[in-house]
């Protein structure tokens, strides 16, 4: 009988240290910008209650739900998104949490979904959300969170681009063409480019839309600039609507981001809770899926029973970041590197041990032989786990502190103490 090997369950990953180095260089870059932004860090559980999803999500990340019964015969799933647990997080608190705040968190996911390129079943994705108010700077805030972090990332203004859009302009002008119930028409809208213009005049017309109502919309998603949609809006709300999107691009452009964000009404985006402005950002040519996406959320708490907080927000997966990273060579080496590596020539490991931590004792990260092996060896080591300095413990003035020592960058031999070798670096 053949016992065959454990496989990796499909659309999950390994993290080999390589390409945990990697995901923790995101992970850092995700960090230090929400916190220079000033958002604070929160948590939750990764499996909730399977009601919180539930239709109040929408249609398409319910279906790729994993759930199950835990053993207490209480349906369970494990979170396919943050934004429901973070307002279950501000429900619990809405007396206590002074609004409004702007939190961000790195979940893990998971989706039951058809795993490809750009799509896995588990992923992280950072979230940076503004709760407690409906100013449009929110959305300017968060948007040039955005901006900044793939700058960061090192990609260039042009490189990508955060598209706009506006589920209240889209409702009024839903309204204004006398189409019936938005939330039936929404998740077709998002699927129009998808899709293409058959299917998508089809189940529209499924939904209720007459020929002439599909043709107005197709022209509506497809204007390009607040001037066009003007034209074409005529009811005050609207006009408010078109108000704070010139708003939001304004400020950012005023902020240094003018060139990273563009009017895309096609935009309407799949999860039902978004009610004001919609956004995603892509690469450049559109030749990946999304980066981010994300919006503004009015009414999410009160759906879950909660008091009607405002909030705005976004998903940025590490994924599809990742492919956009890699495509530009912006990803960092995936090579170890240790500051130190305390050597012996006699393999003395006390000495050894009790110098390692000296080194440590700085906040240095330092490496040495676990076994009695050559000098060449050692140095074979210390060359692969990148040391930049190797510590000789056996030297003549070893008892007076002194260590003989060598730059590996440089290949130079020097003899100093602790503190000498540590200003080295
Ligand atoms: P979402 O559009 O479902 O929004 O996901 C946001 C981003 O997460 C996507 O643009 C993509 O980069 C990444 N993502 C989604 N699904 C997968 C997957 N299966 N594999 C890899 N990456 C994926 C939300 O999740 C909203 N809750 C975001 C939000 C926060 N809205 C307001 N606040």
């Amino acid at each position: 009988m053949s016992i065959s090997i454990p496989q990796l369950p499909k659309g999950t990953r390994d993290f080999y240290p390589e390409a945990e180095r990697i995901q923790n260089y995101i992970f850092d870059t995700w960090r230090k910008v929400a916190e220079s932004f000033a958002y604070e860090e929160y948590e939750g559980p990764m499996f909730e209650h399977l009601e919180l999803y539930t239709g109040k999500s929408g249609e398409e990340i319910v279906s790729q739900l994993y759930n199950f019964k835990d053993k207490g015969d209480r349906e369970i799933a494990l979170r396919p998104e943050m934004t429901p647990t973070l307002a279950r997080l501000v429900i619990q608190k809405a007396r206590e949490l002074k609004k409004p705040f702007k939190w961000f968190s790195m979940p893990r996911l998971f989706r039951y979904e058809k795993a490809q390129k750009g799509r896995l079943r588990e992923f992280f994705q950072l979230n940076m959300d503004i709760i407690g108010t409906e100013s449009i700077y929110a959305e300017a805030d968060l948007m040039a969170a955005i901006a900044t972090m793939l700058r960061k990332f090192g990609l260039k203004d042009g490189e990508f681009a955060i598209g706009v859009s506006s589920r209240k302009l889209l409702a009024t002008y839903l309204e204004e063409i006398g189409a019936p119930n938005p939330s039936l028409v929404y998740p077709v809208l998002d699927r129009r480019l998808k899709i293409g213009p058959e299917a998508f005049a089809k189940a529209l017309a499924d939904a209720g839309l007459t020929e002439e109502q599909v043709k107005k919309l197709d022209d509506f998603m497809s204007c390009k600039s607040l001037e066009e949609v003007r034209a074409a809006v005529k009811s005050e709300n609207a006009a408010a609507a078109l108000k704070e999107i010139e708003d939001l691009f304004e400020t950012l452009a005023a902020a240094g981001y003018g060139d990273c964000v563009n009017l895309d009404l096609s935009i309407v985006r799949g999860l039902a809770y978004y009610t004001g402005i919609v956004f995603e950002v892509f690469d450049k040519g559109k030749s990946m899926r999304a980066i981010a996406g994300g919006g503004r959320y009015d009414s999410l708490t009160e759906k879950l029973g909660g008091e009607r907080i405002p909030g705005v927000g976004f998903g940025m997966g590490d994924v599809v970041l990742a492919d956009l990273l890699a495509e530009h060579k912006l990803l960092p080496s995936p090579k170890q590197s240790v500051d130190f590596y305390i050597a012996s020539f006699t393999n003395d490991m006390k000495k050894v041990f009790e110098t390692a931590q000296k080194f440590r004792e700085g906040g240095n990260t330092v490496s040495h032989p676990l076994a009695a092996m050559k000098m060449g060896k050692q140095l074979d080591q210390a060359n692969y786990q990148g040391a930049k300095i190797v510590v000789y413990v056996d030297g003549s003035k070893a008892g007076e502190g002194e260590f003989e020592f060598k730059d590996m960058r440089t290949g130079e031999m020097f003899v100093g103490n602790v503190s000498a070798i540590v200003e080295r670096l």
